[in-house]
């Protein structure tokens, strides 16, 4: 017995098919199938693809619907072969006691059927087929892809393709090496679809709006933002040394936290002011735009001289806010500004080690100047440093052991048997990602 149509329904792969002077050619994919149709009254259409006789003759290519419409009222339910002999007796008979009427019918499957899948493949001459991109990132509405450089002869195709074939996505792009620069931003080329590279993206209920080319973002660290906001009580305050456009400081702000946030790049910078605003919480996050050792010895200064603002109250339901006006019901109590700050956060994993000796002698005369930190850094109130970095070492312990040793040197103090070492991610072959978060030590901060 035939295999019916679906064996006419493959393109062919690795055999630059569907190429004209180096330009992706939609008309080559189009393909035009003839498929034998029962013709019945609209009420006999369930019956047939009910029938169990019917059961192994019936059309089974994806998106293609089993019943199409017929002329005049009638309904056509699709077959899988295109020539009567390949029917089976059953099917024959059944057809006939249900007087349907066997009528040829043209499917037609165009460039909008295939997948990406199965034009990339389609594409590509015989030895690139194997191993053909087939990924990619998005941001907002940029699919980011990272091309071989054997594939990049074929790059605007592939774009092309990836931007007909993804209706969220507006723009493509392709990140042209793995070097990036001071602020961590890729270099990337236009492949297909709008130069437009503003991005709007959603992450931990809060909205970044950024420019793709200018700043850092990187989806994938969604789980590491979170994990360390979760870590963040409603009443702390937090400073963020590398911000970023406020992956950590936005939504630790949406929570109650109040926030210093620094980042050295203007762009970041600028995104994270219009983030601040759009998320709405400007009246908790201070932004800052300046070297990250220089952030880290102002930041106690500043909370210290310039409190955060307290911890915002729960909205009011409408009838509590008609007794409080009344006199009926009392305001709630506005908390304290908050001058302390718990936790340091530090996600510049390249070089963020190196930034540490910033805390030696932080809360010293020498830099605290008159201020009399004391009362609020104790040796059990010292705010967690939270610094994200890289190690060669793929096993738990030599990663912990190396990064230990690393942050000891810089801080110049052993660091707590609590000390947590955790595994973000692996970036690349014998390239981990890890965060170490320890309580600074009390000896650290005050050293002359
Ligand atoms: C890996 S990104 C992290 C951004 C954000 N925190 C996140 O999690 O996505 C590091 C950030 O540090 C900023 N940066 C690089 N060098 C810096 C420096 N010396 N001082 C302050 N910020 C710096 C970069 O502009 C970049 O936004």
């Amino acid at each position: 017995m035939s295999e019916g149509i679906s064996k006419q329904l493959v393109l062919p792969k690795g055999s630059g098919f569907g190429v004209k002077n180096g330009a992706l050619d939609k008309d080559a994919f189009r393909k035009v199938v003839t498929v034998l149709a029962a013709k019945v009254a609209p009420e006999k259409a369930g019956v047939l693809l009910k029938a169990p006789a019917l059961k192994r003759s019936l059309i089974d290519v994806p998106k293609v619907k089993s019943v199409a419409r017929g002329p005049d009222q009638d309904k056509l339910v699709l077959l899988k072969y295109s020539d009567q002999a390949d029917l089976i007796e059953d099917a024959v008979q059944f057809l006939r006691s249900q007087a349907a009427e066997l009528v040829p019918h043209e499917l037609v499957f165009d460039y909008d059927y295939w997948s990406a899948d199965d034009v990339i493949h389609a594409i590509l001459p015989e030895e690139l087929e194997e191993g053909a991109p087939s990924g990619f990132a998005v941001v907002g509405h940029i699919a980011h892809m990272n091309l071989r450089p054997e594939y990049l002869p074929y790059k605007h195709i592939i774009g092309q393709v990836v931007l007909d074939k993804n209706p969220s996505v507006r723009t493509v792009v392709n990140k042209l090496d793995n070097i990036v620069d001071q602020f961590r931003v890729f270099k990337m080329e236009l492949l297909a679809g709008e130069p437009d590279f503003v991005v709007t993206q959603s992450e931990n209920d809060c909205k970044f709006t950024f420019d793709f080319r200018e700043v850092y973002w990187n989806s994938r660290l969604h789980h590491e933002h979170e994990r360390l906001i979760e870590q963040f009580k409603t009443e702390d305050v937090i400073a963020d040394v590398f911000a970023g456009v406020g992956p950590f400081a936005i939504p630790a702000a949406k929570k109650g936290c109040g926030v210093l946030a620094n980042d050295l790049n203007p762009s970041s910078y600028k995104y994270l002011t219009v983030n601040i605003s759009d998320n709405k919480v400007g009246s908790l996050v201070r932004p800052f735009c300046e070297d990250g050792r220089e952030f880290i010895r102002q930041a106690f200064n500043r909370a210290w001289d310039d409190p955060l603002a307290p911890v915002p109250q729960r909205k009011q339901r409408r009838t509590e806010l008609k007794e409080i006006r009344a006199g009926e019901r009392p305001a709630p109590p506005v908390g304290p500004r908050r001058n302390r700050i718990s936790h340091f956060v530090m996600n510049l994993p390249d070089t963020a080690i190196l930034f540490l000796d910033a805390f030696r002698g932080v809360l010293s005369p020498a830099i605290a100047g008159e201020r009399d930190l004391s009362g609020l850094y104790a040796e059990a109130t010292m705010p967690m440093i939270h610094t994200h970095c890289f190690t060669r070492e793929l096993e738990p312990e030599k990663a912990e052991a190396d990064i230990r040793q690393r942050v000891e040197e810089k801080i110049g103090h052993p660091l707590g048997a609590d000390t947590v070492y955790h595994w973000v991610r692996s970036v690349a072959p014998q390239k981990e990602m890890y965060c170490v978060s320890f309580r600074l030590p009390y000896a650290v901060a005050y050293a002359s």
